[in-house]
Order: C-alpha cells, then sequence, then structure tokens
C-alpha cells in the first residue's frame, strides 16, 4: 500500500474572466466540506492575483499552467517562477500537449521548465503523453519513457519532488477517456522509470489527463499507480469538478 493522497488538479485553460472566476471559485469553496484529497486550479496568469485572493485561506490551492525556462531578462511575454512565487503558486504545469504542439516545446525545454519551478519551490506537474498515431504504432511507452527522462535526466534526485500527470493527447478533449487498465500500464512503466532514477518514486502523484469525468473517475483513480487526475473541461463547471474531488475522497 502507498501512503500517497489524491490529488486532483483543474486545469482551465485559456478560459475565465473576472466575474467568471469569482463565481465558479465561491460555488467550489461552497461545496468543499465533504473534500479530503489535495486540490488545486492552475488558472491562467493574468488570473493569479485574483484567485490567490479568492482562494486565501481555503483548502484549494493554486496552480499556473507554465512557466518560462528563462530566470530574468529580455524574454517579452514570458513569467518566470520567481513571480509565480509572488502569488504563492503551489503548482505549475509543464509541457501539456498543447504547448508541445502549439509552441514546439520540447523535451529539454520541458526539462528546464521543470528545473525552474522546482528552483522557486513550486511543484512541476510534468506532463507526458502520446498521440494516437503513436498509440497505433505501438510507441505509448517510448514516447512516455523519453519525455519523461529528459525531467529525470535534468533534475537529478529532485525528481521525486515533481508531479507527473499522463495525459494521452487522444483522450484530452475528445471524451475518449482511456481505460483504467491503459491507464494503469502507462502509469506503471511511468513509475518504474522514477523508482530507477529515485529511492522515492512513491512519493511521487502520477495523475490522469483526459476526459475524466465523474463518470469515468472512480475506476481510473482506483488503479494503483493512478494518483489523482488533471482535469480540463470539467474543471470549468463547479457541480462538475466538486463531483470529481467526492470521489477522490473516497
Ligand atoms: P479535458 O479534461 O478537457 O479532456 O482536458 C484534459 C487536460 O488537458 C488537462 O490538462
Amino acid at each position: 500500500m502507498t501512503m500517497r493522497s489524491k490529488l486532483m488538479l483543474g486545469n482551465w485553460k485559456m478560459n475565465g474572466s473576472l466575474a467568471d472566476n469569482a463565481s465558479l471559485v465561491s460555488e467550489l469553496l461552497a461545496g468543499m466540506a465533504g473534500v479530503h484529497c489535495h486540490a488545486a486550479v492552475c488558472v491562467p496568469t493574468a488570473y493569479l492575483a485574483q484567485l490567490q485572493n479568492l482562494l486565501a485561506g481555503s483548502a484549494l490551492e493554486l496552480g499556473a499552467q507554465d512557466v518560462s525556462a528563462h530566470e530574468s531578462g529580455p524574454f517579452t511575454g514570458e513569467v518566470s517562477a520567481k513571480m509565480l512565487q509572488d502569488f504563492a503558486v503551489r503548482y505549475c504545469i509543464v509541457g501539456h500537449s498543447e504547448r508541445r504542439r502549439y509552441h514546439a516545446e520540447s523535451d529539454a525545454l520541458v526539462a528546464t521548465k521543470a528545473q525552474r519551478a522546482l528552483a522557486a519551490g513550486i511543484t512541476p506537474v510534468v506532463c507526458v503523453g502520446e498521440s494516437l498515431a503513436e498509440r497505433e504504432a505501438g510507441q505509448t511507452e517510448r514516447v512516455v519513457k523519453r519525455q519523461l527522462a529528459a525531467v529525470i535526466h535534468a533534475n537529478g534526485h529532485c525528481i521525486s519532488e515533481i508531479v507527473v500527470a499522463y495525459e494521452p493527447v487522444w483522450a484530452i478533449g475528445t471524451g475518449l477517456t482511456a481505460t483504467p487498465e491503459q491507464a494503469q500500464q502507462v502509469h506503471a512503466v511511468l513509475r518504474a522509470q522514477l523508482q530507477a532514477a529515485t529511492a522515492h518514486a512513491d512519493r511521487v502523484s502520477i495523475l490522469y489527463g483526459g476526459s475524466m469525468s465523474a463518470a469515468t473517475s472512480a475506476d481510473l483513480l482506483a488503479q494503483p499507480d493512478v494518483d489523482g487526475g488533471l482535469i480540463g473541461a470539467a474543471a470549468l463547471k463547479a457541480s462538475d469538478f466538486l463531483a470529481l474531488l467526492e470521489t477522490a475522497s473516497r
């Protein structure tokens, strides 16, 4: 048996407004009584200050969706780990498939971003996952191991401080959730890879992401190496997200 308690992260992606965020968070906080898992929302950078205020003193923690690979300087538009620290950010997603795809983020860049977050005391949530073509070509394990290997290589013994999120690209925003068996199979591969790198691999939470819903979450979360979820669409509706948090609290 492991000692990991479940971790559920909402990824708001590029959604929200000052008004919508305020009402979503007030509904969430009003419904947290039965929630005993760890939970956070990863919000657009523009709303970090608002969310820091809204979440102050609550059980819901704050996350960001990306961080610069640079410390500071002439990098127009980028946001550093130190800046995230100013808003008491606890988690930062790195290497989301949307960033790998639309911003050509390489494994090495993602590894550096994880390093920057760790150096600022922020837990990087390292996303890995194969495309449909890669799965069909039988390359799933090779792809996720390559993606994680870069982060392990760059971060040495700090690797036990990261969170990993397995997000099969074909499952994101498609309604095609991986089966519990498919998820567990990949999570076990990732766990073994972490075990080869650190004596504390049991501490690393490995989250599943991709069309996770209240209907699919219980069986996924029951898998031995599925330690929580990274939730997109269902994190934008208070009742949906709360249902997921309740499932993870059982
Ligand atoms: P969906 O839950 O909308 O499929 O998104 C998953 C995701 O990409 C979370 O980072």
